[in-house]
């Protein structure tokens, strides 16, 4: 049975002191974390050896980067290399969020080598698609989506395709408000695991969690995460509200 994971991004907000006691908070909230389900909190690089500790031992929690370089390593100041994530404990990293794509200009050959170097040093990625509003309106979100995954995750191999986490957030309803209505997401997930399952076999496609991404809030996270190829979300603004990110979590099904 896959996991179903409630995974946080905070992208680039919140202080250490504050993120801190976002945790603790958190914690304090949902001490419990069944073995089925995986707490995942994406931080700013800074935090990410002190948010490690403090999850250290709660079991279900873990601490993900919210991005890494697509080189190994060298002279690019300013970045991160997979290997360095490793290096400190890390284990999961957001490869390919639409903010980085868009902002960084980040390219599909990019993201494949990011999803190379992340399983060279045991990180799984959490590999993010989807599409912008005007393809949802005018356009053929799945086949937009499709192109996405063709684009960056045929360089892997299958054994290393079983081990990925995809987040599919339609950027249209990324921090608008606009939340795809469970049938729209349920939708696209089931696009995506029809598209793996023609790739990489059922067993593979059915073992890989698809979360879902854009405005999930304690108050819409049960209807979504209620559809069959849902398997949790990937949230941004909620998360950064201890009382709303538990409620979240709660949402997660048994
Ligand atoms: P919001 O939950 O703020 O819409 O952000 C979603 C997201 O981009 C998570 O990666």
């Amino acid at each position: 049975m896959r996991k179903k994971i409630a995974a946080a991004n905070w992208k680039m907000n919140l202080s250490w002191k504050e993120g801190k006691e976002l945790i603790s908070q958190l914690i304090e909230l949902s001490p419990t974390i069944p073995t089925a389900h995986q707490v995942i909190i994406a931080v700013p690089f800074p935090y990410l050896e002190l948010a490690a500790q403090l999850v250290a031992a709660q079991p279900g929690y873990f601490i993900s980067a919210q991005n890494c370089y697509h080189k190994a390593a060298g002279a690019y100041t300013g970045e991160v290399a997979a290997s360095m994530l490793a290096s400190v404990g890390i284990k999961y990293c957001i490869v390919g969020h639409s903010e980085r794509r868009e902002y960084q200009q980040e390219t599909p050959e990019q993201l494949a080598a990011k999803l190379q170097l992340c399983f060279t040093h045991a990180i799984t990625p959490i590999f993010c698609c989807g599409e912008p509003l005007s393809v949802r309106e005018g356009g053929n979100p799945s086949e937009y989506v499709r192109s996405q995954l063709v684009d960056s995750l045929s360089c892997l191999a299958s054994e290393q395709i079983a081990q990925l986490i995809i987040a599919y957030e339609p950027i249209w309803a990324i921090g608008t408000g606009k939340t795809a209505s469970p049938e729209q997401a349920q939708e696209m997930h089931l696009a995506i695991r029809n598209y793996l399952t023609e790739s990489y076999g059922s067993a593979i496609a059915q073992g890989i969690p698809i979360l879902y991404g854009g405005s999930v809030k304690g108050s819409n996270a049960t209807a979504i995460f209620a559809n069959p190829d849902i398997d949790g979300g990937l949230v941004g603004g909620a998360s950064l509200n201890a009382v709303e990110f538990a409620t979240i979590i709660g949402a997660l099904p048994q």
